[in-house]
C-alpha cells in the first residue's frame, strides 16, 4: 500500500481535489462507480502523476496506507450512504472516511454516530471554491470525529487556500455535523450576497437605466473598496461579457429564472428550527423561488400595476448610496449567519470559533472577501459577541451607511423595484436595535383568544398573567410553553 489518501467520485470537484493533493506531494488512490471514468482520468489528466486507480472497492482499499483515509466526493444524499456501505467491509477500526460533498449536517451527525459504532472515524467537511478552488486551493471546513484530525489535517491544510498572512483556510470546526453546518451557512450567506448584488444590479438597470458595460465599471470600482470580493469581481466580469453570436451583453440574453440545489433552503430551515432570525438569507431563497415563476410573472406583469416614476436625481450620488446599502445589508446577512452558527453551537454543544471561521472563508471559497478580515478581528477582540452588529467596527459601519441605506430602500419601494434582501436586512437592523417592539400587542392578542398568558413590564420576568379580556372567559389559562 502506497497511497496517502483515496478519493472516490471522479466528477470535476473530485478530479481537481486529486490533482491538488498530488501536486502537494501526496500519492492518491482513486475510485469511481463507473470504472471507465477511472481509466479515462488515469490516461488523461492524471498521467505521469502519483495517482493510482482502484477498479474495485477491495482493490482501491488495498492501495491505501494505514490508517486509511478515504475522501468521498459524490452527490449528497443516498449516494454517500451507498459509498460508505461499499467500503466499510474492507476497513478496520481507526480508518477514516471523509465526506467532502454538500451533505446535510443532520445526515453527517447520523453517519458519524453510526460509523463510530464500528470504530471508524467520520469527517464531514465543507469544501468551497468550485472547480477552480478544488484545483488550486479551496476553503475546507472539516468536522466530525476529532481523532481523525491529526492524520487528515496536514493533507487538507496542504491543499487549502491561504489567508494573506499565510494561514490555511482549513481548520477543525467541531464535532458531528459542525463542518457541514458551517459550510451550509456559508452557502446561505452566498445566496444572500448574490441576491443583494442582484438587487443593486436591478436598481442600476431599471432605476438609473445603466447599460451592462456601465454597470460592469461600477462593480469593478466597488471591488477595489470595502465590498472587494470574489462575487463582486465576477459580477463585473459577467457584465462586461458579450455574446459571440449577437454581440449583445450576454447577461441580457440569460433567462431570469434561478435554480438552486438546496443549501440555502437548508440554512433557512435550520434558522426556523433553531429560532434564530435569518430572514435575509431566507428572502434570498424565496427570491430564487419567485424568479422561477417566470410564466406567472409575465402574465401578472400585464395586469398588476406598479408606480410610474422616473429618476431625476444625481446618478453618482445614488450609486454612492447603493454601495453603502449593499455593504450595510451584507453586514446584516453575515450577522444572521454567525448568529445561526451560534444557535447551532448552543443546540448541539459545538465549540465554534467564529474568528477562525471568518478566516476559513477569507480565501478559496465563493464568499471570499476583504470584509471577512473585519469579522475576524471583531471576534478576536470579543469572541462572545452576541451579534456582529454590536462589534464597534460594525456599529460605526452601519451608522455611517444608515441614511444612504434608507434612501436606497425608499427609492426602490417608490420605484416598484423589489429589494427583498436590502429591505429585510434593514428591518432586521431596525428590529435588533429596537428596545421596544410591538410584541406586547401580539402577546395580548394571544392571551385574548387563547389564554396564552403574558409577562408584564412591572413584574419579574418569568411570571405569567392572564386577563379575562371579554368578561366571558374563564380564569383557566393555557400553558405557556414555547417551541
Ligand atoms: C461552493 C458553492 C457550491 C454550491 C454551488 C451551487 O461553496 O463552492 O457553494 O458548494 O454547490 O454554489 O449552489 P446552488 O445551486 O444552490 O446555487
Amino acid at each position: 500500500a502506497t497511497a496517502d489518501i483515496g478519493l472516490v467520485g471522479l466528477a470535476v470537484m473530485g478530479e481537481n481535489l486529486v490533482l491538488n493533493l498530488e501536486s502537494r506531494g501526496f500519492t492518491v488512490a482513486v475510485h469511481n462507480r463507473t470504472v471507465a471514468r477511472i481509466d479515462d482520468f488515469l490516461a488523461g489528466r492524471a498521467q505521469g502523476r502519483r495517482i493510482l486507480g482502484g477498479r474495485s472497492a477491495e482493490e482501491f482499499v488495498a492501495l491505501l496506507k494505514k490508517p486509511r483515509a478515504i475522501m468521498i466526493m459524490v452527490r449528497a444524499g443516498s449516494a454517500v450512504d451507498d459509498t460508505i456501505e461499499l467500503f466499510t467491509p474492507y476497513l478496520e477500526p481507526g480508518d477514516i472516511l471523509i465526506d467532502g460533498g454538500n451533505s446535510h449536517y443532520l445526515d453527517t451527525e447520523r453517519r458519524a454516530s453510526r460509523l463510530a459504532d464500528r470504530g471508524l472515524l467520520f469527517v464531514g467537511t465543507g469544501v468551497s471554491g468550485g472547480e477552480e478552488g478544488a484545483l488550486n486551493g479551496p476553503s475546507v471546513m472539516p468536522g466530525g470525529h476529532e481523532a481523525a484530525w491529526p492524520h487528515v489535517g496536514p493533507m487538507l491544510q496542504a491543499i487549502a487556500a491561504r489567508t494573506p498572512d499565510g494561514t490555511p483556510c482549513c481548520d477543525w470546526v467541531g464535532a458531528g455535523g459542525a463542518g457541514h453546518f458551517v459550510k451550509m451557512v456559508h452557502n446561505g450567506i452566498e445566496y444572500a450576497d448574490m441576491q443583494m448584488i442582484g438587487e443593486a444590479y436591478h436598481l442600476m438597470r431599471d432605476v438609473l437605466g445603466l447599460s451592462a458595460p456601465e454597470m460592469s465599471d461600477v462593480f469593478a470600482r466597488w471591488n477595489t473598496g470595502r465590498l472587494g470580493s470574489y462575487l463582486i469581481e465576477i459580477t463585473a466580469n459577467i457584465l462586461a461579457k458579450t455574446d459571440d453570436v449577437t454581440g449583445l451583453p450576454l447577461v441580457d440574453l440569460i433567462l431570469d429564472t434561478a435554480g438552486q440545489k438546496g443549501t440555502g433552503k437548508w440554512t433557512s430551515e435550520a434558522a426556523l428550527t433553531l429560532g434564530v432570525p435569518a430572514a435575509t438569507i431566507a428572502e434570498a431563497v424565496f427570491a430564487r423561488a419567485i424568479s422561477a415563476l417566470k410564466d406567472e410573472r409575465v402574465a401578472a406583469s400585464r395586469v398588476l400595476e406598479g408606480p410610474a416614476t422616473s429618476f431625476e436625481g444625481d446618478k453618482d450620488a445614488f450609486l454612492a448610496d447603493l454601495e453603502l446599502a449593499l455593504y450595510a445589508s451584507k453586514i446584516c446577512s453575515y450577522a444572521q449567519g454567525f448568529a445561526l452558527m451560534g444557535g447551532a453551537a448552543r443546540e448541539y454543544g459545538w465549540r465554534l470559533d467564529f474568528g477562525r471561521i471568518a478566516h476559513l472563508w477569507r480565501e478559496g471559497c465563493i464568499i471570499r472577501a476583504v470584509f471577512l478580515d473585519d469579522i475576524h478581528e471583531a471576534y478576536m477582540e470579543e469572541p462572545r459577541l452576541p451579534s456582529l452588529l454590536l462589534a464597534p467596527f460594525f456599529q460605526r459601519a452601519t451608522s455611517e451607511a444608515s441614511a444612504a441605506w434608507r434612501r436606497v430602500v425608499s427609492r426602490a419601494v417608490l420605484s416598484g423595484v423589489p429589494v427583498p434582501a436590502f429591505s429585510s436586512a434593514l428591518s432586521y437592523f431596525d428590529a435588533y436595535r429596537s428596545a421596544k417592539l410591538p410584541a406586547n400587542l401580539l402577546q395580548a392578542q394571544r392571551d385574548y383568544f387563547g389564554a396564552h398568558q403574558y409577562e408584564r413590564t412591572d413584574a419579574p420576568r418569568g411570571q405569567f398573567f392572564h386577563t379575562d379580556w371579554t368578561g366571558e372567559g374563564g380564569v383557566t389559562a393555557s400553558s405557556t410553553y414555547n417551541v
